[in-house]
C-alpha cells in the first residue's frame, strides 16, 4: 500500500517547500488542506521540538496517517534569540513582524553583529506510536531593510552574504538547496533510511 504522508501545517508556503523538497527524498506527502482536513493546534510548547511534535501528534491522531510537521523561525543573536518560537506571532502580519524586526535592529552595525539564523524542526508520528524529530538551520545576517517579493515570513530581511542576497530575491529552487527547512528535509529523509522506514511499508 502506498499511502501518502500527511504535511501538518496550514501554511502554504510551507506546503509548497515541502512538495518541492520531499518527492526527490522519495516521499509524496499531502498537506490537510489537499487531504481536505481541518486541524488547528495550538503551539503551548517551549522549544521548537515540543511545538513541531504537538503538532505532528495532532495530525495523526486525527488522520490515522504517518505525519510530518515543521516548526520553524527566525533566531536573532542581537535580539537574544528572538523571535525565536514567536516567529509568527511576533506582529500582527508578516509585513509588521519584519517591521518590528528592522526596528529593533537599527542600532545594530552591519556584518557579523546583524547574524541570525532561520531554524527547522521537522517532527515525524507514525501510527504506530514510533516519533522522531530532526533539526536544520541555515545562517545570514539582518538586513537593513526588505529586499525581493519570493519566499515567505522573513525572508527579504534574511540576506546571505554567499549570495549577495536576501532569501526574498533567491529563486526558489536555490532557496529550497540551503534553507533550514531543505536541512530539515534531507536530515528527515536520512531517519527514515536509517529506521528503515520505506513510504510503502506506512
Ligand atoms: P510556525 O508556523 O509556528 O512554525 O512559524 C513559523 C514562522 O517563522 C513563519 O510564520 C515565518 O514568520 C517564520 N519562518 C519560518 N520559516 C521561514 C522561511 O523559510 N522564511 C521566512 N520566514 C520563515
Amino acid at each position: 500500500m502506498n499511502m501518502k504522508w500527511i504535511i501538518a501545517t496550514n501554511n502554504k508556503s510551507k506546503v509548497k517547500e515541502f512538495h518541492k523538497i520531499l518527492p526527490p527524498l522519495g516521499i509524496q506527502a499531502q498537506s490537510l488542506a489537499e487531504a481536505g482536513i481541518s486541524l488547528e493546534v495550538e503551539e503551548t510548547g517551549v522549544s521548537f521540538e515540543e511545538n513541531a511534535l504537538l503538532k505532528a501528534r495532532a495530525c495523526c491522531a486525527r488522520t490515522g496517517l504517518p505525519s510530518v510537521s515543521d516548526d520553524s523561525g527566525l533566531v536573532v543573536d542581537a535580539l537574544n534569540g528572538a523571535p525565536g518560537i514567536y516567529s509568527a506571532r511576533y506582529a500582527a502580519t508578516d509585513a509588521e513582524c519584519n517591521a518590528r524586526v528592522l526596528r529593533e535592529m537599527e542600532q545594530v552595525p552591519d556584518g557579523e553583529a546583524r547574524h541570525a539564523r532561520f531554524v527547522c524542526v521537522i517532527a515525524c508520528v507514525l501510527p504506530d506510536g514510533r516519533e522522531f524529530t530532526v533539526y536544520g538551520e541555515c545562517h545570514g545576517q539582518i538586513a537593513r531593510e526588505e529586499r525581493g517579493e519570493n519566499g515567505f515570513g522573513y525572508d527579504p530581511l534574511f540576506y546571505a552574504p554567499e549570495y549577495g542576497k536576501t532569501y526574498g530575491e533567491l529563486t526558489p529552487e536555490v532557496k529550497n538547496e540551503i534553507s533550514h527547512r531543505a536541512a530539515a528535509l534531507r536530515a528527515f529523509a536520512e531517519k527514515l533510511k536509517e529506521m528503515g522506514i520505506k513510504q510503502d511499508d506506512e
